[in-house]
Parts: structure tokens; sequence; C-alpha cells
């Protein structure tokens, strides 16, 4: 077995949370709309829909009338990976992808013809900030004997220096299969995504230092608390969250996996450790379960984000419909990133379409 290397010091190549935290400073959420301004924004995005053949391709954390919208009008929710694949597969000559920045750039990088557009261009995700393609060349050039894996919430210049991409729904089972083939990995960018993958697989992983903010705030100790309260609750953990926290996790696994488990596993009380706007395909799945929200409060406690993210929230109805109409805010990358980055993607695909994956719950 060889042995992990360690993590590396954070100055060696840290991720910028000054960085991140500029961003947060600047964010133009979206202000809420009335129920009649709501009604007469849905029927106008549906006929534009209709008129441009475009599907809306959303994630489980945006809000839940984008939810609901996605799927009344054939297009789709999912976790990072089967958005990607649906982007790919569907025959749409227009996406509209409301979720963060690295999804709407992988729905262009996988279907270059057709036009992608995002609600905003100004939603990103705290991993991508926090891994820079020229601090990230420089990591992969030191360590150039390594197979280059990096975390789908990345940009397509990061992607175009990668040998694979992975989503969380698939990291375990790819780097094992790596580590069956002999080799060493160079991981980026999320440390608690890549230790955990480590942990599992005990492969020789080089771990990139950056975190998602949301993720990083739900607190062990808040957790314990809260199921000495309600005993016999499965905690259900997304695998960005510290190790601390998905030691205790029943299940932990990506969006989709966490869905699937509430609907699986016998409990009837969920404690749940990843972004609020998941609740509403959880409470969709297993109406009669009870969901709680995982805590983020206690010793160390900033709540930036109290399980939701902001870039996440980012995303409306509004948006949707002045991007729409006005066939602005569309994702561009350029030729030869599409080209490179391509590669790892399309592999990426076809190792989740060769090794089918199955939800495994210990409760
Ligand atoms: P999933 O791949 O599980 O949807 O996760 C994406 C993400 O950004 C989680 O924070
Ligand atoms: Fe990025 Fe975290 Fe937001 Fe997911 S929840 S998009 S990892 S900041």
């Amino acid at each position: 077995m060889t042995k992990a290397s360690p993590i590396p010091s954070p100055n060696d190549f840290t991720s910028d949370r000054t960085l991140v935290r500029r961003y947060l400073d600047q964010l133009d959420l979206p202000v809420t709309i009335s129920e009649k301004e709501k009604t007469s924004v849905l029927c106008e995005i549906k006929q534009l829909i209709l008129k441009k053949n475009a599907k809306l391709v959303t994630h489980y954390y945006t809000d839940s009338s984008l939810q609901e919208l996605a799927e009344t009008t054939g297009g789709f929710v999912g976790d990072s990976l089967e958005m990607a694949r649906f982007g790919r597969d569907c025959d749409a000559d227009l996406l509209i992808v409301a979720g963060v920045k690295f999804m709407g750039e992988t729905a262009k990088i996988l279907s270059p013809l057709k036009k992608v557009l995002m609600p905003t261009l100004e939603a990103t995700c705290s991993l991508d900030i926090a891994c820079p393609s020229d601090k990230f060349s420089d990591f992969c050039a030191r360590n150039s004997e390594r197979e280059v894996v990096v975390y789908a919430n990345t940009s397509a210049a990061v992607k175009a220096q990668a040998d694979w991409v992975v989503t969380s729904s698939i990291a375990v089972d790819l780097v094992e299969h790596l580590k069956d083939l002999g080799k060493k990995i160079l991981w980026a960018p999320d440390k608690h995504l890549g230790s955990y993958v480590q942990k599992k697989t005990r492969a020789d992983m080089l771990i990139w230092d950056a975190a998602c903010i949301v993720h990083e705030e739900f607190k062990f100790r808040g957790i314990q608390d809260m199921k000495a309260v309600y005993p016999d609750a499965a905690v259900l953990a997304h695998p960005e969250s510290p190790d601390s926290v998905l030691q205790i996790a029943d299940l932990v696994g990506s969006t989709t996996q966490i869905i699937n488990a509430a609907n699986e596993l016998p409990n009837n009380d969920f404690i749940v450790a990843t972004d609020r706007g998941i609740f509403h395909k959880l409470r969709l799945a297993a109406p009669n379960k009870n969901f709680l929200v995982a805590p983020t409060a206690g010793d160390d406690a900033t709540c930036r984000s109290c399980a939701s993210c902001p870039w996440m929230s980012m995303n409306s109805l509004r948006r949707i419909a002045e991007s729409l109409r006005e066939e602005k805010n569309e994702v561009i990358v350029e030729e030869e990133l599409v080209e490179k980055a391509m590669i790892p993607l399309k592999k990426m695909l076809n190792f989740a379409e060769n090794n089918r994956l199955v939800v495994k719950g210990k409760a």
C-alpha cells in the first residue's frame, strides 16, 4: 500500500480566502417578487422556452420555484454530474443553466454548438475562486509525476490542465480505480472532499487547500447535540463537509445520493448537512419524513452562509426571464479551453456511465 503524502502547508499553494471574502461582499442577491409578478414572469419564461427551443437546467440548491419550472417545462433538476449529462444529451438549441459558473461552463464545453445562458454570470463558487489557474499550473508543474484529478467546481482553465474531472458522486470510485492502476494523485481544490476520498481509498494524494464556505460551517458538536434530541435521526452529509461531520454521518454523498438515501433509509428524522435548497426535493421524495438543517452555530461559528450558498441564491425567475428575453449572460469559453477541458469531462461521463453507483447507508 502506498503511503499518502501529508496535506501540504497552506503557504505552499494556499487558497485565497480574501478573494472569496471580496466576492461575498459584492453579492447582488435578487429581491423577492410579488405573486402577481411571479405569474407573469413564469408565463413569459414558458413562452420563451418554447419559442427558442430552450431547456432550463437547475441545481437542487436553487429556489424551489426554479426547480419546479425546470421540471414542468421539460428541463432538469439534478446534481452537478447529472446536469452535465442532461445538458449534453438534450436536443435543445439553447440551455439556461441556473446554478453557478462552473456548471454553465461545463454545459458549454460539453455542448459547444448550443447557446448556453445563465441567469447571472456573477454566481461563482468559493472552490473555483480559491483555485486560480496560474497557481494551479505551478502546483501541477511541481508534481508532474501525478495524475491530475480536479473537482467539477473549478474553472474551465483548471479543467483544461486535468487528466480527470470528478463530481462528488463519483470521486471515491474514480480515485479507487486510479489507485488500482498504480497512480499517485494530485487533487484540487476541495480539501474536505479530498481527504474524505483519501481516507476511503487510501490512495496517495497531494491535496490543494480550499473549502466550500457553505459546508465548511457544519459543526460536529451541533449535530451531536441535535442527535441527542432526535436519537433516531440519520445524518446525511455532503462530502464537502469537515471530517468530524462526515465521521458521524450515516450517509455521505452527492446531492442526488442524499435525496435517494432519505427515501431509502428507514429513519423518520434526518439531519441534513448540505445547502437548504435541497429540502424542496427531500420533502417531495419523502413527504412523511422530518428533515432538519444541520447546525452551523457553535465554536468558531461565523455563519457566513448558514447552509445557504450565496451564489446559488443569485439565481431568480426574473433573471431567467431577462437572460432568455435578451439572450444575455451567455457563457463563452475560449475554443482552446473547450478542446482541452472536454477531454477530462468526457472521461468523467464515460467513467460514470460504466460504473453505476449504489447508495450505501448504515442506518
Ligand atoms: P453535487 O455534485 O453533489 O450536486 O454538488 C455540487 C456542489 O456544488 C455542492 O456544494
Ligand atoms: Fe461552491 Fe459550496 Fe456553493 Fe457548492 S455550495 S457552489 S461548493 S460555494
